[in-house]
């Protein structure tokens, strides 16, 4: 009887292993990339930079088409004049939250390779990204930066001058505005849920607060291939569970029956 006691727990943990090693493939939490992104940023930092100089990133080659900015500033001066960072426009007024004294803004364009992991973390299905997924975040930079972990702080505009997002230069796919279609402003928000909004002017988008973005536009109703195919897969994944779970039965029913 114990050894097939044994041999059960063998396949079980086999499966399980199996199934942990098809997870850390790659990288699929948007969150995690960017902790991943905040902590190159903190290595490669240079705090003799002038605040207010946009800086580029330079990210190890796996994280590759992933651009990355960043530039300090001085919270009051943050407030009081604004800023441009790259495709994100801050206007006068803006708000850090919380902010001592510096803060370090972020800007990431996950380029095409990485902005489909957020299909898999949001809900899009009926829509498709037409531009990089491009993040504004914002950390503390209070005292030296390369000490400690910088911590995430907010980004809050006024709804009458809200963030600008001008995805002109980074739209990846044109062929739905030739068509007179004009993409949708999606919005990404933290607790897993995207917000769809009309663009202000064309590939321009609003905000009131930092987060990542993009372009979607609605695809057609009748996708059938793609659908037929996820059923495919759920009968066949559905069913090769069943038989496992069968079998393994099965195997402890022989072991309990032999003695
Ligand atoms: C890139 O490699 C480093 C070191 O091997 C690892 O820590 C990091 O998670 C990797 N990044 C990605 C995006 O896979
Ligand atoms: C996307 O990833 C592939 C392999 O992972 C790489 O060869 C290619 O250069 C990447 N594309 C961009 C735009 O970086
Ligand atoms: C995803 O969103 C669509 C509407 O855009 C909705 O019909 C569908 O039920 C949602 N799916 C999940 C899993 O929440
Ligand atoms: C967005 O950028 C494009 C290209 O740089 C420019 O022509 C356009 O005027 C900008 N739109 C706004 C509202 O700033
Ligand atoms: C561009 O969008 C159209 C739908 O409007 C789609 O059929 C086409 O495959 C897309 N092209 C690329 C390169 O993603």
């Amino acid at each position: 009887m114990g050894s097939f006691f044994s041999l059960t727990l063998i396949i079980l943990s086999w499966v399980s292993l199996l199934s942990t090693e098809a997870e850390a493939e790659g990288i699929r939490s948007a969150r995690l990339l960017d902790l991943l992104i905040r902590d190159n940023i903190v290595k490669s930092f240079d705090k003799h930079l002038k605040t207010g100089t946009v800086q580029t990133v330079n990210l190890p080659a796996n994280f590759s088409g992933i651009k990355v900015e960043t530039a300090r500033f001085r919270c009051g001066s943050l407030h009081r004049y604004g800023a441009q960072v790259k495709e994100f426009y801050l206007g006068k007024g803006v708000n850090v939250q919380p902010c001592a004294e510096r803060v370090m803004v972020v800007r990431q364009n996950l380029g095409s390779n990485w902005s489909s992991i957020y299909y898999a973390n949001y809900n899009l299905s009926g829509y498709q990204l037409v531009s990089p997924v491009l993040g504004l975040l914002a950390y503390n930079a209070g005292t030296d930066v390369s000490s400690g972990t910088p911590f995430e702080v907010g980004i809050l505009a006024r709804e009458n001058n809200p963030i600008k997002i001008n995805f002109s230069n980074v739209i990846t796919n044109t062929t739905s505005s030739r068509r007179g279609i004009r993409p949708l402003c999606a919005s990404f928000g933290g607790d897993g849920k995207v917000r769809l909004k009309n663009q202000v002017s064309p590939n321009v988008c609003v905000a009131t607060r930092h987060g990542h973005f993009g372009l979607l536009i609605e695809l057609p109703q009748s996708m059938p291939v793609r659908k037929r195919i996820s059923r495919w897969k759920l009968a066949v994944g559905s069913s090769i569970g069943a038989a496992l779970g069968a079998f393994l039965l099965g195997l402890l029913l022989v072991s309990m029956l032999v003695k």
